[in-house]
């Protein structure tokens, strides 16, 4: 005879062979845990982004199906959910709680999307989600400063969303308010700055020097002894667009891609078809972010300033 107990087993078994082996251990251990407003994480506590909240930060990070989401320090997984079932996306919630971790993994099961979501248990500061096209946040201030040079090392383009909190001197993109907080994103930019060779063109000898901090960009142009400085230069993360006036004062517009130290792209004169330009750089890029013992030392300037 099947006793309610083996009944019960053998339903929880069922559950584990479909959850993977990860996720059912936790399902089998703390199918009962019921996280609690407020309490204690590693480095932060757990509180819940609200549902409406949740959706902006993807919206703003404009999630498609072919993005990899990961959610850094995901509590109850409802980001990392709600980036497969609502935007399609793939996503990663990492998490140093266990006890959430396998409350996330069943959360993912019964929201039907188990084969798009997983969560690790594993330390933010440790943890490798450089695979990431899409990176998400709730923790703190002075947490965000100790992430940028790991964020900063990502490919350009990577969109960076924190619900509450901003990441230093790093300027955001774009800011909303969503729910009870601000929703911030960022896009990690190409590195653009040192001396670059401009060709294809027809333009005589054409250099170009940048300086870049974070994602803003200045610069001039050169042709020989001549100089002008280029025109609202920009960069999102790794598409480079400015003006640039030639010695004739004509405005041409580039618009191109950073990849490594060459820019490739289209040229455009007025009422004149584009024609194809490179550029090569000429020496380093100079870094475009301050060092990591710089930034600690604002992470705990500002830890010092917030104890007060
Ligand atoms: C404010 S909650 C945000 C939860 C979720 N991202 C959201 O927005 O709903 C922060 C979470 O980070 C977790 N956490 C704190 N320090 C961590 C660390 N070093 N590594 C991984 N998770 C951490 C906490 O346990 C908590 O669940």
């Amino acid at each position: 005879m099947t006793t309610i107990a083996q009944a019960s087993l053998s339903r929880r078994l069922a559950v584990l062979s479909l959850a993977g082996f990860a996720a059912s251990t936790f399902a089998q251990s703390n199918s009962s845990y019921e996280p609690q407003r407020g309490q204690a994480g590693k480095d932060v506590i757990w509180i819940p982004t609200p549902d409406e909240t949740v959706t902006r930060m993807l919206q703003m990070a404009e999630v498609k199906p072919t993005d990899r989401v990961f959610d850094l320090g995901s509590g109850d997984g409802k980001i990392a959910i709600a980036a497969a079932r609502e935007f399609g996306a793939r996503a990663t919630g990492l998490e140093y709680n266990p006890d959430m971790v396998g409350l996330s993994s069943r959360r993912a099961q019964q929201a039907g999307v188990a084969d798009k979501v997983q969560f690790r248990q594993a330390d933010i500061f440790q943890a490798d989600f450089s695979s990431a096209t899409v990176v998400t946040m709730y923790l703190l201030p002075a947490l965000n400063l100790r992430l940028r040079p790991l964020l900063f090392k990502m490919a350009p383009g990577t969109r960076v969303v924190s619900h509450s909190f901003t990441m230093g001197d790093w300027t955001p993109d774009e800011t909303a308010r969503a729910g009870y907080g601000d929703v911030y994103l960022w896009h990690i930019p190409a590195n653009a700055s040192g001396n670059w060779k401009l060709s294809g063109t027809g333009l005589p000898d054409t250099t170009l020097a940048l300086a870049q901090r974070y994602q803003v960009l200045s610069g001039d142009a050169g042709f020989g002894e001549l100089r002008a400085s280029l025109v609202r230069p920009r960069i999102v993360g790794a598409q480079i667009a400015f003006g640039l006036r030639d010695p004739k004062g004509q405005l041409w517009q580039f618009e191109g891609q950073v990849a490594g130290d060459r820019i490739t792209g289209t040229a455009t004169r007025p009422g004149q078809p584009g024609v194809p330009f490179e550029a090569r750089r000429a020496g380093d890029a100079s870094p475009i972010v301050p060092t990591t013992a710089a930034a600690e030392q604002d992470a705990s300037a500002f830890a010092a300033s917030t104890a007060r």
